[in-house]
């Protein structure tokens, strides 16, 4: 499954619009249903205004209707890099992890940061956000 997750990353990659830092990033959600989301970074000339490639993919997860993510993958192209260093393994920034946060079980979702299909490495987002403040810290949140 990791290796399908990924792949479905790196065939969004061309996708994203990322002229201002010339990062390209893409995600891909895996659902509960089994399904995959992809996302890609939408930068824009009004610097903040830049969406993150995580967020997009569970953006359109969510779109969909489906609310839970057991996995998600990350890959990344640096096009003002050297050769060697274009890949590298791209770690969810600290909105993302929270977004990812609001739509999984820390402990259980798997954040595969990936440099290509073979090359990734795999940690739990509980490793990248312990502690973390989620749905069930609010009244309106429990379930
Ligand atoms: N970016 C993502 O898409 N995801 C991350 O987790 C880190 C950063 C994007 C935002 C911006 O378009 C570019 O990478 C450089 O920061």
């Amino acid at each position: 499954m990791e290796k399908k997750l990924i792949r479905s990353a790196l065939e969004a990659l061309d996708n994203s619009y990322a002229p201002y830092s010339g990062f390209n990033v893409a995600a891909a959600v895996l659902s509960d249903s089994g399904k995959i989301y992809t996302g890609v970074n939408v930068e824009n000339a009004s610097f903040p205004a830049c969406i993150c490639a995580e967020c997009n993919a569970v953006s359109n997860m969510v779109s969909c209707g489906e609310k839970r993510i057991s996995a998600i993958a990350v890959v990344s192209r640096d096009n003002k890099a050297g050769e060697d260093d274009k890949k590298s393994y791209t770690s969810p920034c600290g909105i993302c992890r929270q977004v990812l946060r609001e739509f999984s079980e820390p402990k259980e979702l798997r954040v595969i940061m990936a440099k290509n299909e073979s090359d990734y490495k795999t940690v739990t987002l509980e490793e990248l956000l312990p502690d973390s403040f989620g749905p069930d810290s609010l009244q309106a949140g429990k379930s």
